[in-house]
């Protein structure tokens, strides 16, 4: 499946009073006589609101003693042609077969490639990062470059922008960048990611995909001393610049 068929994981977050409850196993009354004497930090400061909202990278602690201390993770892995983006597959080698992190069971993949597919995936156990990411309405683009089977032409620079019909879900694809590169290769931005998107599209003017790589979601570009199969840790400086981390100041939060 292509983009929008991604790992959206649902953004964990909650009321602190009910997490310290669940968490304590203390009822709400007694939780709430905790919060008013500041027996309850949130990142180190003490927090006396039971309904602020958490999300699941706060450090809480509740008299004296830890709850919650856990940190993102966030990785790019150039994925080579033949390998399946998911967990599990009986029979191709799995992305996260590639990984080889200690925390590597808390990471889901942010958007699949199809199998005849490379480049650039994403995995993180921040599902706020992910949700961004794969949320339509972000319109995160997505950068391709790809190889045809036949030349192309001026034609197709028009229809990507004006969107191509896909009869089967009913629906035009949204404006798409192409920029030819050469007399059988492009660059593809895509804001969304319908099955199969870019092959369909090629599909309309009956010119195969031969290759299809993925080099940058969103500010992340695949780092070019990756070889296929290789994979590194993100710094957080690298997920995008202050102004373009919407995610991170509470949107979809
Ligand atoms: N479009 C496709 O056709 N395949 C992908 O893997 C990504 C986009």
């Amino acid at each position: 499946m292509a983009d929008i068929a991604a790992t959206r994981m649902k953004s964990k977050r909650g009321r602190l009073d009910r997490y310290i409850a669940k968490t304590c196993q203390h009822p709400l009354r007694s939780v709430k006589l905790l919060l008013a004497s500041g027996q309850v930090t949130v990142n180190g400061v003490i927090e006396r609101d039971g309904q602020r909202l958490i999300h699941e990278f706060d450090c809480i602690t509740c008299e004296g003693r830890v709850l919650q201390q856990q940190t993102p993770i966030y990785l790019m892995l150039h994925k080579p042609v033949g390998v399946v983006c998911a967990t599990i597959d009986r029979h191709h080698k799995t992305v996260l077969e590639l990984i080889d992190h200690p925390r590597k069971h808390e990471l889901h993949i942010v958007g699949r490639l199809d199998l005849n597919t490379s480049g650039l995936v994403l995995l993180t156990n921040d599902s706020r990062w992910s949700r961004y990411l794969t949320a339509p309405e972000s319109k995160v683009p997505k950068r391709y470059e790809v190889m045809l089977e036949k030349p192309l032409t001026d034609d197709y620079v028009k229809a990507f922008s004006d969107g191509v019909y896909f009869a089967y879900e009913d629906l035009t694809t949204a404006p798409a960048t192409l920029v030819l590169t050469s007399e059988y290769t492009a660059e593809v931005i895509l804001t969304e990611g319908k099955y199969h998107q870019i092959k369909r599209m090629f599909g309309r003017f009956r010119n195969a995909v031969q290759t299809l790589h993925r080099s940058a979601v969103g500010d992340v570009e695949l780092d070019a001393t990756l070889a296929p199969g290789e994979w590194r840790q993100l710094a957080v400086e690298e997920l995008g610049s202050p102004e373009s981390i919407a995610w991170r100041s509470g949107f979809l939060r």
